[in-house]
């Protein structure tokens, strides 16, 4: 039996996801910090889809967290086919705003623990007869955001890490596919700290987690390598390409930044 491990599953586009893979009859394991709402979702996906489901708190910043959920497969015999990276925030605000420790928790949670899950989860996806990896960057990774200057770098990392080995699985049973969504109504925003300003740009172009998850699913079954979710989205990609960097960075950092 073949189990979907989704991180973030506790809300937001993790959760939707969860509830998309559900209905197509996918047996899941929800990894995110909130036992309470992870427990809520499994039991309601089990009851309603008659699924097999399992969750699992943990917190990304603490030492050991992939080994931890890689060791919790091994000891309940859940071997997966689908490993979706999807646990991730930001912080908004002057990067001297926040502590060391805040940043290096936050590139924990956002690229080490996605790393590590892919390299203990590898071997087994290999073995499967079709593996997929789905990892969640972001419309931020395209270009340097002044007020998100980590959190930007952190998903340029995931995308660029994220092409480079669906390069090298090309001719394996592996797809790796990244998603780069733009602006989606979750909690990610009240984490962040987002701005009135970037809130309200937010307002007019935002997409919902459920349209998100769909495009994002579809995507890593079509085995794309890389999605970037919206018209509006797949524009301003391609105009930070066309743009001098320095004016890209100055329109952003008059969304983001709190000068
Ligand atoms: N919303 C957007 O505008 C947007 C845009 C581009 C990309 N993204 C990316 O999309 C992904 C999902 O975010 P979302 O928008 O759905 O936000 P969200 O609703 O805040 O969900 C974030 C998920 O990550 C989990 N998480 C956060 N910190 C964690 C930690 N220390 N340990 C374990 N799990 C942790 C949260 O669960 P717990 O709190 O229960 O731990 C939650 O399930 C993220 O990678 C985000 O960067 C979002």
């Amino acid at each position: 039996m073949k189990y979907a491990l989704i991180t973030g599953a506790s809300k937001g586009i993790g959760k939707a996801m969860a509830e998309i893979l559900a209905a197509k009859k996918t047996n899941l394991l929800l990894i995110a910090r909130s036992s309470d709402l992870l427990e809520t979702l499994a039991n309601k996906l089990k009851s309603t889809y008659q699924i097999e489901t399992d969750w699992l708190s943990v917190d990304f910043t603490e030492d050991g967290a992939a080994t931890k959920i890689y060791q919790w497969c091994i000891d309940k015999n859940y071997s997966i086919d689908i490993l979706i990276n999807n646990a991730g925030y930001g912080l908004s605000g002057k990067f001297e705003g926040y502590t060391a420790k805040e940043h290096t928790d936050m590139m924990q949670v956002n690229m080490n623990v996605l790393v590590a899950l892919c390299s203990l989860f590898l071997p087994e996806l290999k073995n499967a007869p079709k593996g997929h990896i789905l990892n969640i960057a972001s419309s931020a990774a395209y270009q340097a955001v002044p007020g998100l200057s980590l959190y930007a770098a952190s998903k340029s990392f995931v995308l660029s890490f994220s092409r480079g080995l669906q390069y090298e699985l090309r001719h394996t049973n592996v797809r790796v596919t990244t998603i780069c969504p733009g602006g989606t109504e979750t909690d990610f925003a009240n984490r962040a700290n987002l701005n009135e300003k970037a809130r309200k740009a937010g307002t007019k172009l935002n997409m919902t987690a459920e349209k998100v998850a769909h495009l994002a699913l579809d995507a890593m079954f079509a085995g794309k390598t890389e999605k970037i979710t919206g018209f509006v989205n797949q524009i301003g990609a391609a105009l930070v390409w066309l743009l001098p960097k320095k004016l890209v960075e100055k329109t952003a950092a008059g969304i983001y930044s709190q000068d």
